[in-house]
């Protein structure tokens, strides 16, 4: 297991395990903190499983694809670092991750 810390939308913290292979959002999710709706179940469809990498990990996760770019960008909370979190797989790597829940839309 990997653990990988969380800011929730109220400014908590707290660090979680993921399974490498799953997904960010599926990792969230199965730790019952944060509140990711992730209406689209990981299809890259919805954006509401919108977080923001840590600045010290942007160069380190693999490029966004062109879908979630664009999806990510209609976001009115988008910034540079923001990410959708289904779309993160969960590697080995990622010890230490640290992640924002971005607001609700
Ligand atoms: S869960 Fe819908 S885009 Fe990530």
């Amino acid at each position: 297991m990997v653990e990988i810390t969380v800011v929730d939308r109220l400014g908590d913290v707290r660090t979680i395990s993921a399974k490498p292979g799953a997904s960010l959002m599926e990792a969230i999710r199965a730790s019952d903190f944060g509140d990711i709706l992730a209406t689209c179940g990981g299809c890259c469809s919805c954006a509401s499983c919108h977080v923001f990498v840590d600045e010290a990990w942007t160069a380190s996760l693999e490029e966004p694809a062109t879908a979630e770019a664009e999806l990510v960008e209609f976001s009115q909370f988008h910034r540079v670092t923001s990410r959708l979190s289904c779309q993160i797989k969960v590697t080995d790597q990622m010890k230490g991750l640290r992640v924002t829940i971005a607001p609700e839309e």
